[in-house]
């Protein structure tokens, strides 16, 4: 491992890598230490022959054997496609803030590869005994990685859970669980909708957004979003301040 003050690198084997859905690969690397890793936070892969690396959020972590659920789109995820069992790749991380944990009945929303780092939270409110409620949406049956461990599906055709979007659930949800906070993650229209429906109830909602990254680690300033703070409007880089943000501080 290199350690920089922002910067820890590893060189990490590939342990697995399978296809788990029509679109999406689960693939497992090992960094050789156990490394501690917050719900929220995500890795940086190089991709080999490409100059920015490309982020993705943890799905679990192993003692330093670290998950990733991804959706092949371009050139980078097309590499880490692939890899084989035994090849070694260059990542940075964690990095990035997480989940702001609270011991209180939780209600989990993961949209599409969305739901990665909102498994991994799972995962950790179990260990805290923490009650929870994920609801997960997809766009069709095909598009669900074996595997996860959701309470509730939908998909947008209704070929398998309730048909439509997860934005359509939320306040039934809401009303027959009574979940005291929010978590969220997926495309920006739900996690908006997910926030105004929380500040509605009156319900605090974090959200783990996602932009397009340079350097992941807040010096570009390629990935800012507005925030409100103190009653003003705002810059805040998702890759260092965030990824995770309150729902209710966002310029939506
Ligand atoms: C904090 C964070 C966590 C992420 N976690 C995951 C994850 O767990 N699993 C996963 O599959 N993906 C995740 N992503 C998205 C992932 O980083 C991109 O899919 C990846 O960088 C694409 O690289 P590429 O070279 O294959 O595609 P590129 O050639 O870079 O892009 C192909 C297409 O995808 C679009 N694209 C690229 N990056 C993003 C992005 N961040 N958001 C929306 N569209 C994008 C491009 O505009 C282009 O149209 C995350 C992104 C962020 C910022
Ligand atoms: S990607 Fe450079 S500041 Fe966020």
């Amino acid at each position: 491992m290199i350690t920089t003050e922002h910067k820890k690198i590893y060189k990490a084997k590939v342990e697995t890598i399978k296809q788990v859905s029509v679109s999406s690969y689960f693939i497992e690397i090992n960094c050789g230490m156990p490394i501690e890793v917050k719900a929220g936070q995500f890795i940086s892969i190089y991709c080999d022959g490409l100059t920015l690396r490309r982020p993705f959020s943890v799905y679990s972590n192993n003692n330093g054997k670290i998950g990733i659920l991804f959706k092949e789109r371009g050139k980078g995820t097309k590499y880490i496609k692939s890899l084989k069992t035994g090849d070694f790749i260059d990542i940075m991380g964690p990095v990035g803030n997480c989940f702001n944990i609270q011991n209180k009945k939780s209600l989990l929303i993961g949209a599409g590869i969305g739901v990665a780092p909102i498994s991994f939270l799972k995962t950790k409110l179990e260990e805290k005994n923490i009650a929870n409620m994920f609801i997960a949406g997809f766009l069709n049956k095909n598009e669900i990685p074996n595997e996860i461990n959701v309470d509730k599906y939908c998909t947008d055709d209704g070929s398998f859970g309730e048909k439509g979007s997860v934005i359509n659930y939320i306040e039934e949800i809401i009303k027959e669980y009574k979940p005291q906070i929010i978590y969220a993650c997926g495309p920006l229209v739900v996690l908006k909708n997910a926030a105004q429906i929380g500040e509605k109830y009156n319900i605090e909602v974090q959200v783990a957004m996602e932009k397009v990254m340079a350097c992941g680690i807040g010096v570009c300033r390629g990935c800012v979003i507005d925030i409100i703070k103190d009653g003003k409007t705002v810059n805040a880089t998702v890759c260092k301040d965030g990824p995770v943000f309150n729902g209710s501080e966002v310029v939506w």
